[in-house]
């Protein structure tokens, strides 16, 4: 009998056809094998163990003027739009946190989504159609590659960060839309925006910046990459999950042309799933405000990051990020998970990244370093990657 399917057959209420069964046993059989759970779900830290897990860069997730703001705001919405975006898009309705966030980071334009994976589907399908190349980044977020394949566009995927190879890739089949992060999510990497917006300007191309990672972190008040880089006026659009730096559930989509006016009625998402409630538009424009004015905490987020890339280096392990997620990377999934255990039994968490958002040899444990993260911790960070490499001889590259 396949693993797991005695467990599920004996807790399921009504058997599923077997074709269905099947599949299912195959997956529990493949992935749910490290003591009966996932690659990625490990222990519970402990009071005093160094987390650094959550996206919430600023450590802003229990900011007390922005849960005052949620507090006061839930009790003052006497509003019930429980519906689509499409019935909430007159002139007058539209939220001035949209206005805000575009002069931020300076867009025309901005339009909110429920999150990320909406913002950056709803953008994609609509402008990803099957007449239209697109060139988008190995390493890209899975949702900008689900946006593209769900509009039907022909996908042409480029090295990691290889501006040459995207070139010939243009080069051979003519202008498209070129989509990058500027902050890779698994191994910090950055986009060479500068080359990219040459080369995209050379050969007709458009382009799509995901800016999850950066926004609220680089850039003037945290404005952004492309702010940083002067480069907001000269791409098409940027997106971003709010639910990294502004540590709340939502995303957004800016442009500089009239896109914004009709992807509310393309997006599936945008019609399909329903629009963000009052108060959760007070509690984003209170956060904007809080995020604008932490630079200091900015500075030191870089100054810790820096350390701990610096410090990782000089333990011989390979380190290829620029920015705040800082990723090591353990290979094959048996020795992750050992070194997953060693790390949490020594009171360090990282996320893992395994299949499918790595290849399979190449799984990594990623630390995304906050503002609040302090020397000592970083001191424990590294000496217990030391310890698992010379002391339990597990290997990270
Ligand atoms: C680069 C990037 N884009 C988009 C998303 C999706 O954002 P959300 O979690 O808000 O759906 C994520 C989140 O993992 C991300 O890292």
């Amino acid at each position: 009998m396949p693993f797991k399917m005695e467990k599920t057959m004996s807790t399921n209420k009504k058997e599923l056809p077997s074709f269905l069964q099947t599949s299912l046993d195959f997956y529990l059989k493949d992935l749910i094998k490290y003591d009966d759970q996932h690659l990625v779900v490990g222990d519970k830290p402990k009071v005093g163990d160094v987390v650094l897990q959550s996206n919430d860069y600023l450590s802003l997730a229990n900011n007390t003027a922005i849960r005052e703001t949620l507090k006061k705001s839930v009790d003052l919405c006497n509003e019930s739009i429980l519906m689509s975006a499409v019935f909430v898009h007159k002139d007058d309705s539209k939220p001035t946190l949209e206005k805000q966030l575009s002069s931020y980071v300076n867009f025309d334009n901005c339009l909110l989504f429920q999150s990320g994976w909406s913002a950056n589907t709803s953008l994609l399908q609509t402008i990803c159609t099957e007449d239209v190349n697109v060139y988008i980044d190995f390493l890209a977020h899975m949702s900008l590659w689900e946006g593209a394949r769900s509009g039907g566009a022909k996908i042409t995927p480029f090295l990691h960060n290889n501006m040459r190879h995207l070139e010939k890739m243009i080069k051979r089949n003519g202008p498209g839309i070129i989509i990058v992060d500027s902050v890779y999510s698994t191994v910090g990497t950055i986009a060479p925006l500068v080359e990219l917006v040459a080369i995209a300007k050379k050969y007709n191309c458009a382009t799509v910046i995901d800016e999850s990672h950066s926004l609220g972190v680089y850039g003037k008040h945290g404005a952004g990459i492309l702010d940083e880089l002067n480069l907001s006026s000269e791409v098409d659009f940027m997106t971003a999950s709010l639910a990294k730096t502004f540590a709340y559930r939502a995303g957004a989509v800016w442009a500089n042309n009239n896109f914004t006016q009709c992807i509310p009625y393309v997006g599936y998402p945008a019609i399909f799933s329903s629009t963000m409630l009052p108060y959760e538009l007070d509690v984003l424009e209170k956060t904007l405000h809080v995020i604008q004015s932490m630079d200091d905490a900015r500075s030191y987020l870089f100054k810790q990051s820096q350390k701990l890339r610096a410090g990782f280096r000089d333990l011989g392990i390979t380190i290829r990020s620029e920015s705040q997620i800082i990723s090591i990377e353990t290979g094959e999934e048996d020795n992750t998970y050992e070194v997953r255990k060693y790390l949490e039994k020594n009171g360090v968490f990282g996320s893992i990244f395994c299949r499918p958002a790595t290849s399979p040899k190449h799984s990594i444990i990623r630390f995304s370093v906050n503002s609040s993260l302090t020397d000592a911790q970083i001191d424990k960070i590294l000496s217990t990657c030391y310890s698992a490499i010379h002391s339990e001889h597990l290997y990270i590259k």
